[in-house]
């Protein structure tokens, strides 16, 4: 099974005959989960339409370089950053020629030129052009710069001839460009992750919180995208945009974000806890907002909220669960105690008395504790140390479910 989820590919179309089987090729690249963007030469115009790239697609096809409007919206720049890999299918002689001399006289040669990501190419020409010692030098100059060449077949060509210089298959070229990511650490798994402090009503006005700001969680949930997962955050209100290639889904109080949860737990792999969930809501919220009154004190009733993360690791059908233990005292001590306690995978134990590591800052150092032994990832930033953690639980997910 190939997996392309969460991955932008840009698919440069040149233009040869084969590039009727382009529109076939952004279908296989989405069915495996990739957001395709389609950059056209001129020569590709003649053999097939902007308007069928950008319908089958879903995004506006590029096509000039010194068009102020489209390089307004997405520049040749912009495009080369936003794709994960550059594939060129079918790839022209001219445009093999274009790329290992380093030509940036039209917008995908541009791209080209610019992007730090792979570039993919497809060949398709003639039997005799593949041939001709120009193309096989420009292939040996591209294949020196670890630019990938998918094929070319053999076989009879458009022209009559029968020879080298036949696209390969959409389905082989989707998969062979699946294949560039299947060392990503969580390629193809679903991944849900919560997040934020929850919000739980005393009245319309009032409620009892934390200080959790979402930071780790959002992290987590950046790396795990990163990682090929697909990944729903289920957030508490932060003050945080959502990374991107993330599913966020916003909650405010406990038994929302416990609701949310169980409505996407059902198929994932993977369930990470870093929300701070308040323990206990209060039995009722008033409907009104609550007046001081007479008394000095007041009295609420409170009644503890469901343990999501419990409800999680008790299903039949668990995911891989990993849970928080921020801790003020014996760190490591209750968080082992969580780990039995809740039937959880790993826990994150962290020391929050710290006031330079934890809630607020932007930086973190954790335990990961499992049953096996502790692992110590000390002092880094919150999102290197996001990736780590992914890494470590890639790891232990392998060797639980893959042994
Ligand atoms: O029991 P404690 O709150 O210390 O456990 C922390 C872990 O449990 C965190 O992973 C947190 O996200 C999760 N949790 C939960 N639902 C609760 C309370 C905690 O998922 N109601």
């Amino acid at each position: 099974m190939m997996h392309l989820i969460n991955k932008r590919v840009l698919l440069g179309v040149t233009g040869g005959i084969a590039a009727y089987k382009s529109a076939e090729i952004v279908r296989r690249l989405q069915d495996a989960g990739a957001d395709v963007r389609v950059v056209m030469t001129k020569g590709a115009q003649e053999f097939i339409t902007a308007l069928t790239m950008q319908a089958l697609s879903g995004n506006p096809v590029h096509t000039d370089l010194l068009d102020p409007q489209a390089e307004a919206a997405m520049g040749h720049i912009e495009l080369s950053r936003w794709a994960d890999v550059v594939l060129v299918a079918p790839a022209s002689a001219n445009f093999m020629s274009k790329l290992a001399t380093g030509d940036g006289s039209d917008l995908l040669s541009t791209v080209c030129l610019a992007t730090q990501s792979k570039i993919v190419l497809a060949p398709a020409m003639n039997q005799g052009m593949w041939r001709n010692a120009s193309t096989q030098e420009n292939l040996k100059t591209l294949l020196e710069r670890d630019i990938k060449i998918l094929g070319p077949a053999s076989g009879g060509q458009a022209c009559g001839d029968v020879g080298p210089g036949r696209m390969l298959e959409p389905d082989d070229i989707a998969t062979q460009v699946a294949s560039l990511f299947e060392q990503d650490a969580f390629a193809g798994l679903k991944v849900v992750i919560t997040a934020g402090p929850t919000r739980e009503a005393i009245d319309p006005v009032r409620y009892i919180s934390n200080h959790s700001s979402g930071k780790m969680g959002y992290a987590i949930a950046e790396a795990a995208a990163e990682a090929g997962a697909k990944t729903v955050l289920v957030s508490g209100p932060v003050q945080l945009s959502c990374p991107a290639r993330v599913d966020r889904q916003d909650v405010v109080s406990a038994l929302q974000m416990y609701e949310a949860v169980s409505k996407e737990i059902s198929d994932a792999d993977i369930f990470i806890g870093a929300a701070a969930v308040a323990d206990f809501r209060p039995v009722e919220e008033a409907s009104e907002k609550i007046k001081k009154g007479a008394s000095d004190t007041m009295t609420l009733n409170m009644t503890k909220n469901p343990d999501i993360i419990a409800m999680v690791a008790q299903r039949e059908d668990k995911p891989f669960t990993v849970g928080f233990a921020a801790e003020t005292q014996n760190v490591l001590e209750y968080g082992r105690k969580k780990l039995e306690a809740k039937k959880l995978d790993m826990v994150i134990a962290n020391d929050v008395s710290d006031q330079s590591i934890g809630f607020n800052s932007d930086d973190n150092a954790v335990t990961l504790i499992d049953k096996e032994a502790n692992e110590n990832l000390s002092v880094r930033s919150k999102s290197q140390l996001a990736r780590d953690i992914i890494q470590v639980i890639a790891k232990k997910y392998k060797s639980k479910y893959h042994a």
